[in-house]
């Protein structure tokens, strides 16, 4: 074990502070949607640090970014590491840059130690990890991990109508490399927790031991448009009230499988929007997500039997469409164990913790042996302009990923 090897917090701080220059908001959050000018701004500068690093830079047909440092043994499946560099459009300076940037400190410090590993080492900056410009989220990932065909990847539109292949373009990211279809001897992926477990429990790292899953959806509620004036109360067919009282049933499932179940409608189009014109049409989406399958089946039960009763009493139709689902993910025994391993020996105070949110890991776990790493964050917010974490913290859980990497990248797997 490399215990002479030792990351620059102070260097992982100042380029995490560099990066969140780029869409800056007022609130002192991020705001660099998947393919804008501002992402391209952010994958150019991480590829300037990256070559700086002596790394080769690789992109591939989803716009996914693979910055090479080899090993002893080039003929090896890299070691993979990296998350995102998109967010929220109210998103914070941390969730998936951390990751990325983590990424590229290691090979920062395995540089300035002269430190040769076995295997290859690669940080990947995946596209469209949030999903929030264009749905689903972790696309990049997905398609590398064959979750999705290449077409479905790059015909995902934003409401704009621009696709993520037309967006590749014009900014330079379509890559020529095949997506996927390539070993991989193991993928770790360091991120801030985004919740507020870790910083309860006063913990400094989280041992990440899986996912939990998630199925998201579409729905659809039809009334009648009609005149706000004349059209009296017993007459109406107002697609809105429809959708405001399943919007209600949403959030008691959530509560009805408490305390591990969340129910979220984050997204909603009223049609046709005008003050006057009793609501003919409501899009809104369903986020539930939870550790158990069996759990998400049953709050699948009760999202359709609910929208459908609301719906009949008020005379409308509804369409509940299942948009995207991922099962609960356990991650790779022995991926788990090497950042067990490596946050003991460091010391730090750690517990083990399934992740609330997705991730690129949940589908790298598909094709390679994977685990992630989780720092705390203040109190818990996170998608939040005001997310943010304590140096310390991040310096620790990137010194776990170094050696959880080096764990894997110094006794690697044969292909
Ligand atoms: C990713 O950001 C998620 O919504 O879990
Ligand atoms: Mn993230
Ligand atoms: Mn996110």
């Amino acid at each position: 074990m490399a215990t002479n090897l030792t990351i620059d917090g102070d260097r992982l701080w100042q380029s995490l502070m560099a990066m969140a220059k780029i869409g800056a908001t007022e609130k002192g959050g991020n705001c660099r949607l998947a393919l804008s000018d501002l992402d391209r701004d952010g994958r150019d500068l991480f590829i300037g640090w990256a070559k700086d690093a002596g790394c080769t830079i690789g992109v591939d047909k989803m716009g996914n970014i693979f910055a090479r440092r080899p090993g002893r043994n080039n003929a090896l499946p890299p070691v993979l590491t990296g998350s995102h560099l998109d967010t929220q459009p109210t998103g914070g300076r941390f969730d998936g840059v951390y990751g990325v940037l983590a990424g590229l400190e290691v090979i920062r410090s395995l540089n300035d130690a002269g430190f040769e590993t076995e295997a290859p080492v690669e940080v990947v900056v995946w596209t469209n990890e949030e999903g929030s410009r264009f749905p689903p989220p972790m696309i990049g990932s997905g398609v590398f991990a064959g979750v999705f065909d290449l077409d479905y990847g790059l015909n995902r539109a934003d409401l704009e109508g621009k696709t993520i292949g037309q967006e590749l373009a014009r900014i330079g990211f379509a890559g020529d490399r095949a997506c996927g279809g390539r070993a991989v001897g193991a993928y770790f992926e360091a991120h801030i927790e985004q919740g507020p477990i870790l910083e309860a429990e006063q913990k400094m790292v989280g041992v990440v031991t899986g996912a939990q899953g998630q199925r998201w959806y579409e729905v659809t509620v039809i009334g009648q448009e009609a005149h706000a004036g004349p059209t009296p109360m017993k007459r109406r067919r107002d697609a809105l009230v429809g959708a405001a009282r399943m919007i209600d049933a949403v959030n008691r499932i959530g509560h009805d499988h408490a305390p591990y179940a969340c129910a979220t409608v984050g997204f909603a189009q009223v049609s046709p929007n005008s003050r006057n014109t009793i609501p003919g049409k409501v899009f809104f989406t369903v986020d539930f997500r939870h550790p158990e399958d069996a759990t998400l089946t049953a709050m699948d039960g009760a999202l359709r039997a609910d929208c459908q009763r609301i719906a009949d009493t008020i005379g409308l139709q509804v369409e509940v469409k299942e948009f995207w689902y991922f099962p609960p993910t356990p991650f790779d025994r022995d991926c788990i164990a090497a950042v067990r391993g490596a946050v003991e020996r460091a010391g730090y105070a750690h517990m083990d913790i399934i992740s609330g949110a997705g991730h690129d890991a949940v589908y790298m776990a598909r094709v390679a042996p994977t685990a992630m790493v989780f720092v705390p964050c203040e109190n818990g917010i996170s998608h939040n302009e005001v997310e943010n974490a304590r140096p310390e913290d991040l310096a620790a859980g990137c010194a776990v990923l170094l050696q959880a990497i080096l764990a894997r990248a110094n006794a690697p797997a044969m292909p």
